[in-house]
């Protein structure tokens, strides 16, 4: 029969936390100076392809049939009725220095729909957890997004993709959202922010090249916020730019950022 949503979800987080235990015990505490053979950046990558062996290895255990698609991995194929897409560490610079918000971010699909999500982040001792049609969750908590917000009022997480030529694109659009909201943040996990649009912790968010994987979990949890999630001017979620919010500051961050052509790759006058 089909796989218990229940089930699903309860599985997705005692697996997101085992993993995020995991990572932060460890990570280097000055992960810069830890290896001298390989960069940074390869002491990072290390520890993000551990988590994902974790991670499969817990699903494999569990539910050997099902299909997982993962950031380090790739695609696996499997003949169940679900398929686990997770991110073993969104924000990895943020891991890289430290800095707390990064997160296990898994998630369920069953039919190619994302019915459970669960985004642990450790260095915060928070779980952000979702079941389709069940609520938004912080441990125990109930979370519902923001609502009534204006444009012109609102707190707006984004974020940059990490590809030189769009960071042109990226600052123009910025410029001019910057003057037109409260303020910005760039928190540095797309996971993250999602989950802080469900909490309350900003308004909106919008960013552009993020991966499926970074957003599968969290994008369930904002929705079950009561927040909604998609691409400019109607297009499906899932497309380029992606951008969360109450529906009615949705709408309004839509109308801002559409205008802006946001999602090409050559800045104003080099076209
Ligand atoms: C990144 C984070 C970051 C966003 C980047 C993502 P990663 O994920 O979500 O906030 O700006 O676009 O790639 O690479 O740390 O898993």
């Amino acid at each position: 029969g089909a796989p218990d949503q229940a089930e699903l979800l309860a599985l997705a987080v005692i697996i997101a936390e085992e993993a995020g235990r995991m990572l932060v015990a460890k990570r280097p505490a000055r992960p810069e100076v830890v290896e001298t053979k390989t960069s940074p950046t390869d002491v990072v990558t290390a520890l993000d392809r551990a988590a994902e062996e974790l991670i499969r290895a817990r699903i494999a255990a569990a539910r050997p049939y099902d299909a997982v698609l993962g950031e380090e991995g790739g695609d696996t194929p499997g003949t169940g009725g679900a398929r686990w897409v997770v991110d073993p560490i969104d924000g990895t610079v943020n891991f890289l220095y430290g800095l707390p918000d990064w997160a296990v971010s898994v998630a369920v699909e069953v039919d190619g729909e994302i019915v459970a999500g669960a985004v642990s982040v450790p260095q915060r001792g928070e779980l952000y957890s979702a079941a389709k049609g069940g609520g938004a969750w912080l441990g125990g908590e109930r979370l519902r997004c923001n609502t009534g917000v204006e444009l012109g009022r609102a707190l707006v997480a984004t974020g940059f993709g990490y590809a030189a030529a769009r960071r042109a694109v990226q600052a123009e659009v910025l410029a001019h959202v910057l003057p037109r909201v409260r303020d910005i943040r760039r928190g540095g996990s797309c996971a993250v922010d999602l989950c802080s649009v469900a909490a309350g912790r900003v308004d909106a968010y919008y960013e552009r090249g993020t991966h499926y994987w970074d957003h599968a979990a969290a994008g369930l949890i904002a929705t079950e916020a009561g927040a909604r999630i998609g691409g400019l001017r109607g297009k499906p979620y899932g497309t380029d730019m992606l951008v969360c919010a109450a529906p009615g500051l949705f709408e309004e961050l839509d109308g801002l950022l559409a205008p802006l052509d946001p999602e090409r790759d050559t800045p104003a006058g080099q076209e």
